[in-house]
């Protein structure tokens, strides 16, 4: 058990849906819903929805990237948080008092643990930098050129040669091989026998969330060694595909550009140049989450990615993710294949002033791709002109904007001499296939996620779909139906459902009701946010479909037909006498 009921009620009661996502989102009134631009996945036409009649059952859902939940939920997902911790926000913002006791909050504990864990982590590498043991990582942090006073701001420090010392130091402070092993400060010995440090003999930098905790860490190591850097794996409270380094500093950079670079070094070195609104990745390519993130407190990144090959392929990579999210980006040409920290460096003195040049002079993404394009191209011959237009005309059907495909067009048919009406017509016929692709893509996944193929918690894969949406519309249509429930109750059991995760909607379902509770109050801390969003997802995919008597009849019937079928591989190791026997059964069934 969670929160009590009662309180959950209340809870929702105070905390509309509307008024608590209206700050993330600009909401307008449509029909008996509110709509929005979606803030978990990037879009131009609003497909996030908040349905807000009924309090209990208040939710929001987006169709276009499938996310769905009640007022909970949306503060989980938006603010990083556990179930108890998004709980306890909502009741302080409606002025409620917590329950003393009666729900489990040993997920959040241990959060918390972990976040004093690192916090006493970083104090312990820190300083350790200043003390005979880390003589070494100062001096190579020194070496690169970063002052006492960017160290200290960054809160850098040095994980010693011992494999202990942070490990003793921690459990002198009290936190147990548990939440160190949980918090990946530690890792437990193969023969099972305690604990020895994760990160030795590095440089260490602190990742600090947006709230000010200490969420993980990355370590350099000083020599050539591989691997050069090691990151924490994801835990509880970090997952590295939904972090960036140094946001915590860059979103109170008093600007609305970002500056992404590809690492740790390059954001501390662009900071202690003068600017602070520099972020990184962590090691990995940019993700949606990451680019949302970005969205929440930029107007516009810039891209200071290596000029190597890598960062270049990154760059290309990271370009449509930004702009999916509806950041326009720009991108930095880094002179003599350097990146920003050695750029800078290079320079000496004047490394700040040059840096701000060529952040003056960057481009924006779609005359860095047609620049680029440009290299795979012999422009001295027609053939090698003629191919290049078309090549630059499906980069250019990419963007959205009529008016910027426009711009574009134009330019590069003024420089060629070819005829604009000609370019046009071939570059809209591009589009259109382009967005009608983007639109079957988009609705495929969305299918498929929704049918539960493909999908971790779906164990009976193996099953068919036919039941598969059957089960589905069913839980649907008991949730709407509460007054149904003994009846349905009394035509399909449990047993009978194919889908697992469907079954057990079913049966929580079926107790809810029936004991005239309702039935999505507490769903969210019944389930996982992963089967949660499932269930959404369904209520969503029915929410524009009536369902009457007879259709109910009809799921019915399918699930029950379903239910006695057997699997091909079944069915083929079987002896004659007993296919005969399965054969009958399965008349009777359908008589
Ligand atoms: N990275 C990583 N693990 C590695 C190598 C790199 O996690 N084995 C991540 C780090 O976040 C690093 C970033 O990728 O900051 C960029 O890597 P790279 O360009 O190799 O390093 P630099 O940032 O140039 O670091 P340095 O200047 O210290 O060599
Ligand atoms: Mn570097």
């Amino acid at each position: 058990m969670a929160f009590p009921e009662s309180f959950i009620q209340e809870l929702k009661m105070r905390n509309s849906i509307t008024e608590v996502v209206a700050p993330y989102v600009s909401l307008k009134r449509n029909g008996r819903n509110m709509v929005g631009l979606c803030p978990f996945h990037g879009e131009k036409t609003p497909s996030f929805n908040i349905y807000d009649e009924n309090t209990d059952n208040a939710h929001f859902y987006c169709f276009g990237c499938g996310v769905g939940g009640d007022v909970i939920s949306f503060v989980m997902r938006i603010e990083n948080l556990d179930y108890v911790d998004a709980v306890k926000l909502l009741a302080q913002r409606a002025g409620m008092d917590l329950p003393e006791t009666g729900y489990d909050d040993s997920m959040s504990r241990l959060r918390k643990r972990i976040f004093e864990a690192n916090r006493e982590a970083a104090r312990f590498y820190y300083k350790s930098l200043y003390q005979p043991v880390g003589r070494e990582g100062l001096n190579y942090l020194h070496g690169r050129m970063l002052t006492d006073r960017t160290i200290r701001h960054f809160g850098l420090g040095f994980a010693d040669d011992d494999w202990s010392s942070l490990t003793k130091h921690l459990k002198s402070l009290g936190f147990s091989e548990h939440e160190l092993v949980a918090a990946n400060l530690a890792v437990q010995r193969r023969s099972g026998n305690g604990v020895f440090d994760r990160f030795t003999n590095r440089v260490m930098f602190p990742i600090i969330d947006l709230r000010g905790n200490v969420i993980a860490f990355g370590g350099r190591i000083m020599t050539d060694q591989k691997p050069k850097y090691l990151n924490t794996s994801d835990t509880p409270v970090f997952k590295k595909s939904e972090n960036l380094f140094s946001l915590n500093n860059a979103k109170n950079a008093g600007t609305r550009t970002l500056l992404l670079c590809e690492g740790y070094m390059d954001v501390i070195a662009v900071s202690q140049a003068g600017f602070s609104n520099a972020v990184a990745t962590l090691g990995t390519a940019l993700t949606q989450e990451q680019a949302m993130l970005m969205k929440r407190y930029a107007d516009e990144v810039i891209i200071c990615y290596d000029a190597d090959e890598a960062g270049q392929k990154a760059t290309s990579r990271a370009i449509p993710i930004l702009r999916g999210a509806g950041l326009p980006v720009r991108v930095l040409t880094i002179p003599n294949g350097k990146d920003p920290d050695e750029f800078i460096k290079s320079q000496g003195a004047d490394g700040p002033e040059a840096f701000r040049a060529i952040i003056e002079k960057s481009g924006n993404d779609m005359d860095y791709r047609l620049q680029k394009l440009r290299g795979d191209y012999d422009l001295e011959t027609s053939d090698g002109k003629v191919q290049y237009l078309e090549a630059a005309s499906a980069v250019i059907a990419t963007l959205d904007s009529a008016i910027e495909q426009d711009v574009y067009a134009a330019k590069l048919c003024r420089e060629f001499g070819v005829d604009k009406n000609a370019f046009m017509t071939q570059l809209q016929k591009r589009s259109k296939r382009r967005s009608r692709e983007a639109y079957r893509r988009q609705q495929q996944k969305l299918r498929k996620d929704l049918s539960g193929r493909g999908d971790r918690i779906n164990i009976d894969k193996a099953r068919v779909p036919r039941s598969s949406s059957a089960e589905e519309a069913l839980v649907v249509y008991l949730i709407r139906n509460p007054d149904a429930a003994p009846f349905i109750a009394a035509q399909v059991k449990p047993e009978q459902f194919q889908n697992a995760l469907m079954r057990r909607f079913y049966t929580y379902f079926s107790e809810r009701v029936q004991s005239g509770a309702d039935p999505m109050l507490n769903v969210t801390a019944d389930f996982t946010p992963d089967e949660a969003n499932i269930l959404y997802q369904i209520i969503g995919k029915h929410a524009s479909i009536a369902q009457t008597r007879q259709s109910l009849e009809e799921y019915i019937k399918v699930i029950r037909e379903e239910s006695v079928k057997l699997r091909q591989d079944e069915v083929s190791g079987m002896s004659g006498e007993d296919l005969n026997a399965y054969l009958e059964k399965l008349r009777k069934v359908k008589q």
